[in-house]
């Protein structure tokens, strides 16, 4: 049996990095996923590569921003498939925009709130209904070791992604009664294509920092699914660092 046979998965954010690494996994582990993404161009390119790879899979256009828009995800995603299971809220990013509080825009951080922070209370607030509807499952939301530890020059994603995590806690704990697990994952450095464009010039692979060197979008699929499926179903209200080391050392 695979180890989400049948269960019926919403990704936000799946068009490409992390969540497009998810993606695949879960459908070549059995999953019906749904693709909630921003750029039509990525998901509609996600969808033919994972249909091509035998897998069930439909995108619908998201901004897990807009209320009207997650709804619409949730919906579409029921509609299709009867059900949902799991919610993987893995839409998010920071950007070089980002800074020490004393200098970045009022802006950017309200941008990075609404769509780490916003976009995941989003997500929750339509999709927890009908996971529950469904009987019970699993909420896995992306946080980061930025959420975990003071971080230099990013702190308005720090809040945002600290957010993310207390969100995660106070979830796990009032959903519960309804067999609704809510665990966060907590990367490190991991290598997406617009994260080694953000540090080209800096030394990614630095050993005194990440212990095991930098983490792959797949090293954080698999804690996801692994969140995802009954594997964990004892599981709820933990922050999962896949960090290489970093919170240790
Ligand atoms: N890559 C890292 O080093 C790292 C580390 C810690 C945490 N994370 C977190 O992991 C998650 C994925 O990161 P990634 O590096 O794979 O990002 P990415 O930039 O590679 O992919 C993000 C995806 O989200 C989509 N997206 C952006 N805004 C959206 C919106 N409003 N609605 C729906 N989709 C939207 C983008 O189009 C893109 O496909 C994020 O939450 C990020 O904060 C990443």
């Amino acid at each position: 049996m695979k180890r989400l046979e049948n269960k019926v998965v919403l990704i936000t954010g799946a068009g490409k990095g992390i969540g497009r690494a998810a993606a695949g996994l879960f459908a070549a582990e059995g999953a019906k996923i749904v693709i909630a993404e921003l750029s039509r161009e990525l998901g509609e390119q996600a969808e033919k590569d994972i249909l091509a790879e035998g897998g069930t899979v439909r995108f619908v256009p998201t901004d897990v921003t807009d209320e009207d828009s997650v709804r619409n995800a949730v919906a579409q995603t029921v509609a299709l498939y009867g059900r949902l299971d799991v919610l993987y809220n893995n839409a998010g990013l920071s950007t070089s925009r980002d800074g020490p509080v004393t200098e970045c825009s009022t802006e950017e951080f309200w941008n990075t709130l609404r769509l780490n922070l916003f976009g995941t209370w989003l997500c929750c607030r339509h999709g927890i209904p009908e996971i529950i509807k469904a009987g019970g499952g699993a909420v896995v939301n992306m946080a980061s070791i930025a959420g975990l530890m003071g971080m230099l020059r990013i702190d308005a994603y720090t809040a945002a992604k600290g957010g993310v995590i207390a969100l995660t806690r106070s979830m796990a704990t009032e959903f519960a009664p309804h067999k609704v697990r809510v665990n966060a994952i907590a990367p490190t450095t991991t290598l997406t294509e617009r994260v080694i464009a953000l540090n080209k010039n800096r030394d990614l692979g630095n050993k005194t920092r990440n212990l095991l060197g930098p983490c792959d979008p797949l090293d954080i699929a698999q804690a996801a699914l692994y969140l995802a499926s009954d594997e964990s179903r004892r599981v709820t209200g933990h922050i999962l660092p896949v960090d290489s080391g970093l919170t240790s050392s």
